[in-house]
Order: C-alpha cells, then structure tokens, then sequence
C-alpha cells in the first residue's frame, strides 16, 4: 500500500502543512494564558530553550523517521526496528492524540460560539467588567459549550470523512498569512493603549525567581504541544515529503514562525491586560476576555473581531483535523474499519468523553467540584497529553535514534544521500539528540516528581 505513496507537491507545501499543523489553538489560547499563569518573562525564556533543545531536535528526529519509512509511526516503527516494542510509541500516540481532542475540541468549542457572537454584535463597546462575564456566561452553560462542541466534532469529522481535507488545506495556505496580518493589526491597537508598556515588560522581563518547577514542566509541555510533537503527527507529516526536502530547514522554518506566531499573540493579549487592569493569570478565558477589548473602541472593530474569530475557528479546525487523522488512520490502518465510518466513530468518542472537560470548567458546576490532587477533568486531559506522554514520546524518539541509528546513517538521510552540505547543524543535531535532550528531558521530569 506504500509502494506509491503520494508526496507534496513542493517544499513550500510542505512547510505550509507543517505549519498548519503546528499553529492552532495553541499559539494564540494556550501560550499567553501560560505566560500569564507562570509569570511571564522568565518561563517564557524557558519555553524558548525549549523549543532550541528540545522540540527542534525531537522534530527532526520525527521527520527522519517518517521520510526515511514512508509509513505511519506504528508501521515506521515495526520497519526499523522489527518485532520490538518500539511500534508501541506509535500507540501511545493514538492515546495523546485522544487525551488532546478532550479538551481542544472544548476550547475550539468556545472560539466557534465567540465568532457567532461577534457576528451578532454581542460585545460592541464591551467594557472589561462584560469582557470577564460574557466568558463566564459562555463555560458555564451548560448546554451552549457542549452544542458547540459537538458542532466542531461533526465540522471535523465531516470534513475528513467526505474527504474534503486536501482542498480545506489548499484554503489554509491562504488563511494563514491573514491569520497573522490581523494578529499583527491586534497588536498595533494593544501597543498602542495606555499602560501597554507594562505588558511587554510583563512578557519580555526575566525574573527567574519566579520560576516553580511546574512552571519549566509546563513550558517543556507546551513545546511539545505547540510543535506538535511526540505522539507521531510530524512522522506522518514527513511521510510525505519529498526526497529532496531540506529537513533540518523546514524544521527550523517550522519552528521559528510557530514562535513567532505566539510571540505576536503574546503582544496582543498583555499589553491589553494591563491597560485594561485585568489578571494575566486569569486562566483558560485570557485570550476569550481581551481580544474583544482589543477591538471594542476603533473604528470597524467588529468586523475585525468576527474576522479574527473566523480566522481562529480555521487555525483551530486544521489543526484538529491532524489530531483526529491520527486515530482516523489507525482503526483504518490496523483495523480495517472504514474510513468514514472510523471518522464518525472518533467524533462520538471524544464528544461523549470531551463533555467531561467541556463541564468542568464551570467550577461551581457538579463536575467542576469534582477535582483530583487538585485538578478536575480539563485539567487532567491538559495536563497528561502535554507535560506527560508528550514528552515521554519524544523521549522515546530520542532513545531510539541513540540505539538504532549511526552517525553515517543519519547524516546520508539529512543531507538526502550527500547533496546538501550539512554545516553545523548536523553536529548540534547529533550531540542535542545523544546528549542535550535525554538529560534535559530527564531532568525536567525529576525535578517535576521532587527528586532534584
Ligand atoms: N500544535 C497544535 C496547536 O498549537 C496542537 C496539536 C498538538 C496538533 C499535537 C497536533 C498534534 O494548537
């Protein structure tokens, strides 16, 4: 069935399906509440090492691994490593990729109710006291989050089992440049409100004593979860690719734009909250609270509000659709379920389990009270994807290079067989993937448990 694997058609398509991909949900929701909840400046310096030392190297590795097989991360697996149990890193992936649509499709949820708010004109003139209770409004429910999550399901589910996906993802490559035009008009206005200095000092300042051990943990997490990494998604991704594909530059390529993206959602939402006197650490609501602040005093503010929540609807669908390709691709795969009808059976599963987040979030709510070692269900399926089998899978895929694969092996498949001139990079690979990540890896997870 690989024989005639289909590739992209360019480098440029392959950056752009990385890319979409990666940017979503959790470039302009997860990242500036992060930042807000762990003190700014100094985990962001961390997430940035991050990122350096850790995502790069276990992207890379990811690419290898799916352009050298051609096949999905269960099957790459088995081929380089047949009759071990290293295909099970594939498996664990399946389950993260679960873990993450319980809460996103939630989030992606609210972000679809957002937009057609905006389209009714709901937060015109909204001042900050209205901002903070229409989000309160929205999660509480109980029934709107749970409609609107169910539709994202059936768009998502839809979308991939009448194999509409190819064209949504041509349309991607013109959405996304806009996504970040109106980022970039976001953060003209936040700049330029009064106060807004104290919000870039909050986002740029370093102050490492502020730094918690569940604060590194948790910018480690977000690496992972941003660059989508370690549960196989960029395997697949690299499957495709073509042979001549620079690898260690659209990794790069992938990795700073991604920061990018975030970095500029971070200078919307601050700025903002600070001139606004809201809480940076307000949580899951940050970006839901201040983007219509942003926009609610100049001139067409509510159209640019309904563009930006119908430009995040997209980001947060495309990049659903590579979450729920996974398990889609596994029953198909391993399975022979039919593809549609494994669509539609993903969809049932993380609506009827997603509810559980989507209801806990409203903390005064049965579900809501309903915490365990401190955390209730959102919080649990947050947690574990990212700061847990996130990690331990990119792990895995950096032990796995330090066994299986030689210097030579490595540097043929990254220069494609000696025409790319490798400079520097292969050695920050080599030693990052042998040395850097492991320890860095280990000694976040020690540090997370106590022991260090
Ligand atoms: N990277 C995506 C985002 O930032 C989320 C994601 C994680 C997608 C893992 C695929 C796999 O929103």
């Amino acid at each position: 069935m690989n024989g005639q694997r289909e590739t992209f058609s360019s480098g440029l398509a392959v950056f752009f399906a990385t890319l979409g991909s990666a940017v979503g949900l959790g470039n302009i929701w997860k990242f500036p509440y992060l930042v807000g909840e762990y003190g700014g400046g100094a985990f962001l310096a961390v997430y940035l090492l991050c990122v350096a030392f850790i995502g790069l190297p276990v992207m890379w590795t990811e690419f290898y691994v799916g352009r050298k097989t051609r096949k999905n991360p269960v099957g790459a697996m088995s081929m380089l490593s047949p009759g071990t149990p290293w295909k099970h890193v594939g498996t664990m992936g399946v389950a993260s990729a679960y873990l993450i649509m319980f809460f996103y499709s939630c989030v992606a949820g609210w972000v679809y109710y957002y937009l057609f708010k905006a389209i009714q004109g709901d937060f015109v003139g909204i001042t900050m006291e209205a901002a903070k209770a229409e989000f309160g409004a929205v999660v509480v429910g109980p029934l709107s989050p749970v409609l609107w999550q169910f539709i994202v399901l059936v768009v998502v589910s839809s979308i991939i089992a009448f194999g509409v996906q190819k064209g949504i993802e041509r349309m991607t490559k013109t959405l996304m440049p806009l996504l970040f035009v109106l980022i970039l008009i976001c953060d003209f206005r936040a700049l330029t409100l009064p106060g807004a200095g104290a919000g870039v000092d909050f986002l740029f300042q370093v102050d490492f004593s502020k730094l918690s051990g569940a604060a590194i943990l948790t910018a480690m997490g977000l690496a992972f979860f941003k660059l989508s990494l370690g549960m196989g998604t960029m395997t697949t991704y690299a499957s495709y690719f073509t042979a001549d594909n620079n690898l260690f530059r659209t990794g790069a390529k992938v990795a700073v734009s991604d920061t990018m993206v975030s970095l500029l959602a971070g200078l919307a939402v601050f700025p903002t909250v600070f001139s606004f006197g809201l809480e940076p650490g307000a949580g899951p609501g940050l970006l839901f609270m201040t983007i219509p602040l942003v926009f609610s005093q100049i001139p067409f503010g509510n159209l640019l509000l309904v563009a930006f929540f119908f430009l995040a609807s997209i980001a947060a669908t495309t990049a659903m659709l590579s979450l729920v390709e996974v398990p889609t691709a596994w029953m198909s795969e391993e399975y022979g379920v039919d593809r549609k009808k494994a669509a539609a059976l993903n969809a049932l599963i993380i609506f009827c389990i997603g509810i559980l987040a989507t209801l806990s979030v409203d903390k005064a709510s049965f579900l809501g009270s309903y915490t365990w070692l401190g955390r209730g269900f959102f919080d649990w399926f947050d947690y574990l994807s990212s700061n847990v089998m996130l990690p331990v899978g990119g792990l895995c895929f950096v032990i796995f290079v330090r066994r299986h694969l030689s210097w030579e092996e490595l540097r043929r498949e990254f220069s494609n067989g000696g025409a790319l001139p490798l400079g520097g990079m292969f050695t920050f690979y080599w030693f990052s993937v042998r040395y850097v990540t492991p320890v860095l890896l280990g000694l976040i997870f020690l540090h997370s448990v106590g022991v260090l």
